[in-house]
């Protein structure tokens, strides 16, 4: 396995396998079984597989969410090592935004809605450093989760509207046994809050109105950004303590 530092030591040392078939899966660490299900789909798929670890500060609306986000580099890249994964990526803000973020790819409309309405300039951000890491690494495909469902169908429309030549493969929510959806962020939960996290899938899951979801889990110390049915999909987004989980369900 081998760690590429800059974006020029990246591109130079992927165009050497311009001819096979490489796959992309980008992240922000603290891997857990959920991005480990996307790099071995990557692996499955693919001659070459690439994994970037990189907390991107563009996206975070909140200074202290960033400031508290899982770094566990060592134990990340043993894992990769393990995975017998063929590139890590690992840029610094100074080497991905040479711009300082001057440029910005914004979408205007599906961005506003569900998470975007709640956090200023996420998607923004979200689609920037996609952009940039798509235009570094120029995978064959690239690997997103559906548990961030609006960031995989935002990247999707991004990668259509400027006619970018990478497939978009969602792939599924992996769940702890108890139902919660795998994130980094679980980590940052109390025992107790733990313990109730789960009650945001089972109540996302039941036949309950969207209305009735959001009381339920007012009343059980939620505090609730939203909880919406689209497109045949019910969305959640709510804190437990400092702890922001979201989820979303096929209905
Ligand atoms: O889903 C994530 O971990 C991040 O939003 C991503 C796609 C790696 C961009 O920073």
């Amino acid at each position: 396995m081998k760690l590429l530092k800059t974006p020029q030591e990246a591109k130079k040392e992927l165009m050497k396998f311009k001819e096979k078939s490489i796959g992309f899966t980008p992240t922000m660490g603290a891997l857990h079984a959920g991005h480990l299900s996307l790099i071995e789909k990557s692996l499955e798929e693919n001659d070459i597989s690439v994994v970037s670890i990189f907390v991107n500060p563009t996206q975070f609306d909140n200074p202290e969410d960033l400031k508290k986000y899982p770094v566990l580099l060592e134990k990340d890249l043993a894992l990769l090592e393990e995975l017998k994964v063929d590139f890590v990526f690992l840029p610094t803000y100074e080497t991905l935004y040479p711009d300082n973020y001057a440029y910005q790819v914004q979408e205007n409309e599906f961005s506003k809605k569900l998470c975007g309405a709640f956090r200023e300039g996420h998607f923004t951000g979200v689609l920037t450093v996609v952009m940039k890491l798509l235009n570094i690494v120029a995978p064959t495909r690239a690997y997103f989760g559906e548990k961030d469902y609006q960031q995989l169908q935002l990247v999707k429309g991004m990668t259509e509207a400027f006619f970018m030549d990478v497939e978009i493969v969602p792939c599924p929510i992996v769940r702890e046994k108890d139902g919660l959806a795998m994130s980094s962020r679980n980590l940052r939960l109390s025992k107790e809050e733990r313990k109730r996290a789960p009650l945001l899938y089972k109540l996302l899951s039941s036949n309950k109105s969207d209305a009735d979801v959001k009381l339920e889990l007012k009343k059980n110390g939620f505090k609730v950004d939203y909880v919406e049915t689209l497109n045949g999909r019910r969305f959640g987004a709510a804190y437990l303590g400092k702890v922001r989980l979201i989820d979303n369900v096929e209905i």
